[in-house]
């Protein structure tokens, strides 16, 4: 496998950067949730010391895979589908970007208006702030509610693709060639 993708496959730094965004997603989708749901203080505290990390790992992920498509490498040539199914895959594709750019800056926006930061990572004594009087946490709650969306009709057009029309689509996003 090379580092760079050819006309038919993606190459490792590629599918290497999605599949490590795919289980940062899903932890950070998974610990949103339990933060928001979270009524005791100090389990709450420790859930977010966790999240906003993982949140700012993925804005430096999805940073470094835009600069590499940009500057380092092409994209395979779209499979034999019909030319709405490429459209609506690319518009998706660029969606997922969006919306991953954007929940990370409502995170850290929350963060930095409610000065969370200093409690979660300073030390600095409980309460936290109630996210809901900041701006940003509707935006990240909306967010949240569209990638969920968008993760289950991508993941759920690659495993049709995979299983029923039984193509290279996943294949060609995986390592083992
Ligand atoms: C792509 C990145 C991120 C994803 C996918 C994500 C996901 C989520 C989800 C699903 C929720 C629960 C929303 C709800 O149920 O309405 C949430 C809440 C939250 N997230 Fe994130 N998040 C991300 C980045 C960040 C970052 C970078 C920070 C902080 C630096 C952050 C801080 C918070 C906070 C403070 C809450 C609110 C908890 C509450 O209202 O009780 N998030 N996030
Ligand atoms: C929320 C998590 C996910 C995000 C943000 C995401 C994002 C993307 C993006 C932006 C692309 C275009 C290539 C690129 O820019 O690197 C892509 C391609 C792809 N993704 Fe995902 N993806 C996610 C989850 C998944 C899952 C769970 C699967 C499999 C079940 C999957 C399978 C694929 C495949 C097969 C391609 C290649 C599609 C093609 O060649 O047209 N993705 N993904």
């Amino acid at each position: 496998m090379t580092l760079k993708s050819t006309p038919t496959a993606y190459g490792a730094v590629a599918a290497g950067l999605h599949w490590l965004s795919v289980l940062l997603i899903v932890a950070l989708l998974a610990s949103g949730m339990l933060a928001d749901q979270a009524s005791d203080p100090a389990a709450k505290t420790s859930i977010l010391a966790a999240h906003a990390p993982m949140g700012i790992a993925i804005l430096i992920l999805t940073l470094a895979r835009i600069v590499w498509w940009w500057r380092f490498d092409t994209h395979p040539q779209p499979l034999p589908d019909p030319a709405w199914q490429v459209m609506t895959a690319k518009a998706l594709h660029g969606l997922l970007y969006v919306v991953v750019l954007g929940m990370a800056a409502s995170g850290i926006g929350m963060f930095v208006l409610s000065g969370a930061g200093e409690i979660v990572f300073g030390g600095a004594a409980l309460p936290l702030p109630d996210f809901a009087d900041f701006t940003p946490r509707i935006p990240h709650g909306i967010g949240a509610k569209l990638l969920l969306a968008l993760f289950i009709g991508h993941a759920g057009a690659a495993l049709y693709h995979h299983f029923v029309k039984r193509d290279a689509t996943l294949k060609r996003m995986w390592f083992s060639r």
